[in-house]
């Protein structure tokens, strides 16, 4: 993502305007052939319940509207309840390719509302027992899922876990969502502090949901960009706000996405502009190996 200084509140507003290329058109080619062109957006917090699924969801269900391939990856290992929110039941998951009994294709769902999901974390670790040759037809067959579309969604679990890290360092972005709560501030910071740290790591930027409105967000930004920028050295794009609307609870309720059932409340509004700007920026995938080539690696 463009690098946003967010120690400007005018910053923020800007947010919601910037246009360029799409993802798609910037696909390179290689003897007729499309090479990897996915970028991987990966959705974690410090703090739980800070909204991360209704984002995932909600960005999936936006750009794919836009016209982009979208493959949302449930990546929480604890709790993962993606197709909870989307009332739906894959009957498999990544464990099932990764034992080499289902395609990629085979285990994934395709929504009614566009992308397509993948119920991803469970059975990673797995990984590590595979000898050579099936983890090479693993990360195969998962380099097939890259090539076909253009964004790779994923609904991380909260906190600092192995799996988190491995997701996010292995993704192009990393979107680090907070609220305005105290606790989901610094444990955010702390995601933050601990990626700084790694050898790899992704683009970062900040979702500051439930906010009461645009100062609210600003004074959010402000406050874990600075603390960032002037202890860790690191630069926080924000990606943008979502304000706090009870028409997501009740979708929540309903089992459907807040887009789908509240299109035009509140937090619809925010989603969808959080998903024109993400989708309008060119991705930094090119001269990067494959995202499953790096997670696996990471599990090794
Ligand atoms: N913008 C919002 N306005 C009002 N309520 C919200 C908003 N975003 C999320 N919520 C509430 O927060 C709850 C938790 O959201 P969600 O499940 O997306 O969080 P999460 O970060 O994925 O949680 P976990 O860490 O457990 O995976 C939702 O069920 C909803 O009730
Ligand atoms: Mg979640």
């Amino acid at each position: 993502m463009s690098a946003i200084p967010v120690d400007q509140a005018a910053r923020l507003r800007h947010l919601m305007g910037g246009q360029a290329a799409s993802a798609a058109s910037s696909c390179p080619q290689e003897g007729g052939l499309r090479l990897r062109c996915a970028r991987i957006i990966a959705i974690a917090s410090g703090k739980g319940g800070v909204g991360k699924t209704n984002i995932a969801v909600n960005l999936s269900i936006a750009l794919s509207r836009k016209g982009h391939r979208v493959v949302l990856v449930d990546a929480d290992l604890g709790t993962a309840n993606a197709d909870v929110v989307l009332n739906v039941q894959p009957r498999f998951d990544l464990s099932h390719v990764i034992r080499g009994e289902r395609t990629i294709d085979e285990i994934a769902v395709t929504l009614d509302s566009g992308p397509r999901l993948i119920r991803g974390a469970s059975g990673l670790s797995a990984v590590a027992d595979l000898g050579p040759n099936d983890r090479q037809r693993l990360v195969e067959q998962l380099a097939l899922l890259e090539r076909r579309c253009d964004f790779i969604i994923l609904d991380c679990g909260a906190g600092i876990s192995q799996n988190v890290l491995a997701f996010a360092q292995a993704a192009d972005e990393l979107l680090v969502v907070t609220t305005p709560e105290p606790t989901a501030m610094t444990d955010a910071y702390a995601l933050i502090k601990v990626l700084t740290r790694t050898p790899v790591r992704p683009s970062m930027s900040l979702v500051i949901n439930q906010v009461g409105g645009m100062r609210e967000a600003e004074m959010v930004a402000e406050r874990v960009a600075g603390v960032a920028a002037r202890f860790l050295g690191v630069c926080l794009d924000v990606a943008g706000h979502i304000l706090r609307d009870e028409h997501v609870c009740q979708s929540v309720r309903l089992r459907r996405p807040v887009l789908d059932s509240y299109p035009r409340c509140p937090a619809s509004t925010c989603l969808a502009a959080l998903a024109e700007r993400v989708g309008s920026q060119r991705g930094q995938t090119q001269g990067r190996p494959g995202f499953f080539r790096r997670l696996v690696g990471f599990f090794y």
